[in-house]
């Protein structure tokens, strides 16, 4: 006989209907909920084998490069790629937002704060289905311009809450590194001077929330997931470091070279 549960609303026991929901890692939420009111009553994450398996992967290496606009990324993600390759480790490189639509909506109207976090999770999720899971299966290494904590910091920056923005992610395959690139504010904004076209993103004030935003997650986000980088320093030794730690990292995890 099926469990019953005593729901607080309705104030009667009742036999839950359970909706099961399958997430992207290869787990399984279920949600029971109450029959009469639709109140949640449970929610567990159960982690199954089959089907879904093919979901989680834990093979490869998926490393991410963050930091405010102008704290050199794009450098350091070029940087990096083209050592590896010399290397001959197979590599794919990756930006984040992925798609042109996305780019298109995002950088040219001004929309609501949660709005932006379906866009760039949408994105991310048509980009880790495409192209960075099945990397990561083909025991490939990914780097990425931009990850997951980009939309912790720039939409809790701009009024989303961190709780929604994890939820919107929750399928979502986190970086196995991430580089912080950290520097003042006036420093980044003097480097991105000259570009065609700041984005909407490219205030001081705004920047500098979003600075303190990643130091914060960094701070709080297990350590040897988080790598800060001080980035006023000369960009070839930023390049030589990040370069020596993901080398020990694939050596470590036995990615073959070609
Ligand atoms: P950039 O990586 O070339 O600096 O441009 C991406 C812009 O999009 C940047 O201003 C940060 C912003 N962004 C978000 O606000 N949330 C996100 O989830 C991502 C990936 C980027």
């Amino acid at each position: 006989m099926r469990r019953r549960y005593f729901c607080p609303v309705c104030r009667v026991e009742v036999t839950p209907q359970t909706i099961k929901t399958y997430a992207f890692d290869g787990s399984v939420i279920e949600g029971v909920y109450c029959p009469v009111c639709g109140s949640i009553l449970e929610a567990r994450r159960k982690v199954v084998d089959e089907p879904f398996r093919d979901y989680r992967v834990e093979k490869g290496l998926y490393v991410a490069f963050e930091g405010i606009d102008g704290s050199g990324k794009t450098t350091q993600v070029e940087k990096l790629v083209e050592r590896l390759e010399a290397m001959n480790v197979d590599v794919v490189s990756v930006r984040e937002p992925w798609l042109d639509a996305s780019k298109e909506i995002l950088y040219n109207y001004r929309i609501d704060p949660d709005a932006e976090v379906y866009i760039f999770a949408a994105d991310r999720i048509i980009l880790q289905r495409e192209i960075v899971l099945p990397a990561l299966r083909g025991d490939k290494v990914v780097v990425s311009d931009r990850s997951f904590y980009a939309s912790l910091a720039y939409q809790s920056s701009l009024g989303a809450s961190q709780e929604f923005i994890w939820a919107a992610n929750r399928w979502i395959k986190l970086p196995d590194i991430v580089f912080l690139l950290d520097l003042p504010v006036e420093k980044a904004l003097e480097r991105i001077k000259g570009r065609e076209a700041l984005t909407k993103y490219e205030r001081i004030e705004f920047l500098e929330h979003v600075r303190r935003k990643f130091l914060k997650i960094a701070s709080e986000v297990n350590e040897s997931r988080f790598i800060v980088i001080d980035a006023t320093r000369d960009i070839e030794k930023i390049a030589e470091e990040v370069f020596n730690h993901v080398i020990k990292e694939i050596e470590a995890r036995g990615i073959k070279r070609r």
